[in-house]
């Protein structure tokens, strides 16, 4: 087995909090997403239009579709990074968009600073309000879960491209978030470390329980991952569809290939 795979001696938690004396591990759980009658135009130009969307509490939801029709334009508008022209997105209890602590961004570049090390680099997800021997505590904890503890104090220019994305994935996890979103986060890997990367992802997913929306570009990343993949084209949702493979999945197997298939084919379809 992969060492990266083998469950979590420590789990990173704020050690002020009810849950964390007690035995049983925290699970946060994750937020609702709720979006109604969604838009974005640039310009003149529609990008989205008319989305209607609901993601269950720690759903892991994928967004596919081919390049320019918006998918990253969506994950921002989740993020509240971008405001929408028309419709509104409810995330957990809030308004708005989910630009508060308990939801991160993890992107194709890792965007480590080089000069901070590994574990101050962690350490920047965690809440402004500890200390920095708190924070640093925590992003020791979060290096551990991503199986890179005995890397803390290195720099990031001596990792792999791998490495420096699960140092990104713990920067982002080291604060708990209840809502994950991921632009194309292993876009930028091999094909064999992207696969390892997968499984990881799925493992701290399944350990954490926060709802996540991943954008990709690779349909078989989609189906190996996602509950539910749904497809963007002319501005709205082409094709809404569950996976009900179990987990993990595996590529090859004629139920996965069906899944594949139709939307490969849906896509290939719609080639301009
Ligand atoms: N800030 C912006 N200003 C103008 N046009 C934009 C902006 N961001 C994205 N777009 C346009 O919106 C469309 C969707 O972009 P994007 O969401 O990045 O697509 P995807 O992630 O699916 O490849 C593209 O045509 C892109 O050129
Ligand atoms: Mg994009």
């Amino acid at each position: 087995m992969d060492a990266v795979l083998a469950p979590p001696k420590i789990r990173f938690e704020r050690a002020d909090t009810e849950t964390s004396r007690s035995a049983a591990p925290v699970r946060k759980g994750g937020a609702p997403v709720k979006v109604e009658g969604l838009g974005k135009r640039y310009g003149s130009k529609t990008v989205l239009g008319g989305i209607d969307l609901e993601i269950r509490p720690g759903e892991f939801l994928a967004i596919v579709g081919r390049s320019g029709c918006g998918k990253s334009t969506l994950l921002r508008l989740l993020m509240g990074l971008e405001a929408p022209s028309e419709g509104r997105i409810e995330i957990g209890a809030r308004g708005g968009g989910a630009s508060d602590a308990s939801s991160r961004f993890l992107f194709q570049e890792p965007r480590l600073l080089p000069w901070q090390r590994i574990v101050d680099n962690v350490a920047i997800g965690a809440d402004k309000a500890l200390s920095r021997s708190e924070r640093r505590a925590l992003a020791s904890a979060a290096l551990e879960e991503v199986g890179l503890a005995e890397r803390a104090g290195e720099w990031p220019s001596v990792l792999s491209g791998g490495q420096r994305q699960r140092v990104a994935l713990a920067r982002a996890l080291v604060s708990r978030p209840t809502f994950l979103a991921l632009d194309e986060p292993l876009g930028a890997l091999d094909a064999l470390t992207r696969i390892d990367m997968q499984r990881f992802l799925e493992r701290v997913w399944r350990d954490q329980g926060f709802t996540a929306v991943l954008v990709t570009h690779d349909v078989s990343e989609a189906v190996t991952l996602a509950d539910r993949i749904i497809l963007i084209e002319d501005g709205g949702i082409g094709l809404d569809i569950r996976v009900p493979l179990e987990r993990p999945r595996r590529r090859g197997t004629p139920e996965f290939g069906a899944i594949e298939a139709e939307i490969l084919g849906r896509l290939l379809d719609r080639r301009p």
